[in-house]
């Protein structure tokens, strides 16, 4: 599965409205008086996560990029880069790999859209890095499954369930967690002693670009999962496109050992 840097660059503003700063102001004040902060971005694409948060903590950072696209780690990096006391490095690779001891030394882990991308084994496996490592994770806009439109219609419940058995399906021999993402996020976390806290996250569209590139893909996928609703699709793309939309998604701050 690859992600177009236009794509990433389409949604970056919804995504920096969506994320919870009540989440990044609990954090704020599990790091302070530590100098240089490490963090790593997993799955960072062109770096959005590391644009919305470096400004946020404040003081002097190194972000390590995670993905397995090089051409969007270049991006990441180049942009990273150009921000006042951050430098930044590079890791090009599969993220379901690290462990504990990949993760030693750093101040935070975090991740932004992702998790409906793991399965349930390595989101525990992830979890389970991070806690041994003794790592805060801020895990954010992990979609949650959840669309309203307004105004809402009947197709709207069709189309949305289609879609989340399609996000849920088996890729390469992995089944995807899809919207379940951050209810097993939250219970990997919760199940290792770490002290959790999650946040809504959503993206509201009203018929703006990002809406109707976003609808293309998620009507895509429903029809994809259930051939049966091709015949209204694109009747129902039209009109979903017309519409306002709140895209759920869920935000979680982990922080390990912290009773
Ligand atoms: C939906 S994009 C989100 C990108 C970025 N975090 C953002 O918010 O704009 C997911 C990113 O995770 C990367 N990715 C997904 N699974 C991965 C894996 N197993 N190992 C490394 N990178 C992965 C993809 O290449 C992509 O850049």
């Amino acid at each position: 599965m690859t992600f177009a840097p236009e794509w990433l660059a389409l949604r970056e503003n919804a995504d920096a409205q969506a994320r919870s700063t009540e989440l990044v102001d609990v954090l704020g004040k599990t790091l302070v008086n530590r100098t240089t902060l490490t963090i790593r971005d997993l799955g960072c694409g062109t770096g959005s996560m590391g644009r919305w948060l470096a400004g946020r903590l404040g003081g002097v950072q190194h972000w390590v990029l995670h993905d397995r696209d090089p051409r969007l780690l270049g991006l990441a990096q180049a942009g990273m880069s150009a921000i006042e006391n951050v430098t930044a490095e590079t890791r090009e690779g599969d993220l379901t790999a690290l462990t504990a001891a990949d993760l030693a030394g750093a101040d935070l882990v975090t991740c932004s859209a992702l998790l409906d991308l793991l399965t349930a084994d390595e989101m525990n496996a992830l979890a389970t890095a991070c806690v041994e490592a003794h790592v805060p994770a801020l895990f954010t806009l992990s979609v949650a499954g959840r669309i309203e439109f307004d105004p809402a219609e009947p197709l709207d419940a069709a189309f949305q369930d289609a879609f989340n058995a399609h996000q849920r399906r088996v890729v390469d021999g992995r089944r995807l967690l899809g919207p379940d993402a951050p209810q097993a996020a939250e219970e990997a976390f919760t199940a290792l002693g770490a002290t959790v806290r999650t946040a809504q996250s959503p993206w509201r569209t009203n018929a703006d670009a990002l809406q109707r590139e976003w609808l293309k893909g998620w009507v895509g996928a429903a029809v994809e999962q259930e051939p049966a609703l091709a015949a209204d699709a694109s009747d129902y793309l039209r009109r979903r496109s017309e519409a306002s939309a709140v895209v759920h998604h869920v935000d979680l701050l982990a922080l390990p050992g912290v009773a």
